[in-house]
């Protein structure tokens, strides 16, 4: 059976690239993007869908009020009969009536090493915090704010040399290494939820190894 897959996005969508380089390279199997949805017209996102021909959906948020968007994503959800969401560079909060009806079927890249640095610029808050591990997440969504169960991290050292430019930028290539294995894992039936812990099934180990994560991005 084919896991049926939307993905939100608001912009550049390097991470959206990224699963759908594994999806197309079988890193990921019995799984398909069928619809990316945006809340911004011009984001690129909606052109790498479009190259790989993905329906690309742009739902603009002033035809709507908050409770009215949802269920205009609500509705693409249904209409393609999708099993899993994913928010990728998705700069709106979510409903609760779609967190309700996906919980636990809603997955969010953050790049911070939650729960450090929630919310907006991540990366500058770490860089500007001064710490020397940085790194990003991805995680469940609930009702709070990169606040659901996490499901796999990766770090990054912080040196002396970086700019907030170039931690940013060795973050990102740790999210798309840990975004498309967190969809594997979820489409392989690999997560188990209980409580705040998600155990990942049949690992050796937790650990994320760099060799995963060559080449997933254009
Ligand atoms: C990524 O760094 C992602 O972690 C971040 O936005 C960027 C989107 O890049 N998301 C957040 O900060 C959400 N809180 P992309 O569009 O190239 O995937």
């Amino acid at each position: 059976m084919t896991v049926k897959i939307a993905v939100l996005v608001s912009g550049r969508g390097s991470n959206l690239q990224a699963i759908i380089n594994s999806i197309e390279k079988d890193r990921i199997k019995n799984a398909a993007i069928n619809v990316v949805i945006s809340n911004r017209t011009v984001a690129y996102a909606l052109e790498r869908a479009r190259n790989h021909g993905i329906n690309a959906v742009f739902l603009d948020p002033g035809k709507y009020d908050k409770t009215g968007y949802d269920r205009a994503i609500l509705d693409v959800l249904k209409q393609y009969d999708i099993d899993l969401l994913l928010l990728a560079g998705y700069f709106r909060l979510l409903g609760n009536e779609i967190i309700e009806a996906y919980r636990y079927r809603i997955m969010n890249i953050h790049p911070a090493l939650l729960p450090a640095f929630k919310g907006l610029h991540a990366q500058r808050q770490a860089f500007e915090y001064g710490v020397k591990v940085a790194g990003c997440t991805v995680h469940f969504v609930d009702e709070g704010l990169d606040s659901g169960p996490i499901i796999l991290q990766s770090c990054v050292p912080v040196i002396s040399e970086d700019t907030e430019e170039t931690l940013t930028a060795r973050i990102l290539e740790k999210e798309h290494i840990i975004y498309p294995e967190a969809v594997r894992l979820f489409v392989e039936g690999k997560l188990k939820i209980e409580g705040r812990n998600v155990l990942l099934l049949n690992r050796v180990t937790d650990q994320i190894h760099d060799q995963t994560g060559t080449d997933f991005t254009d």
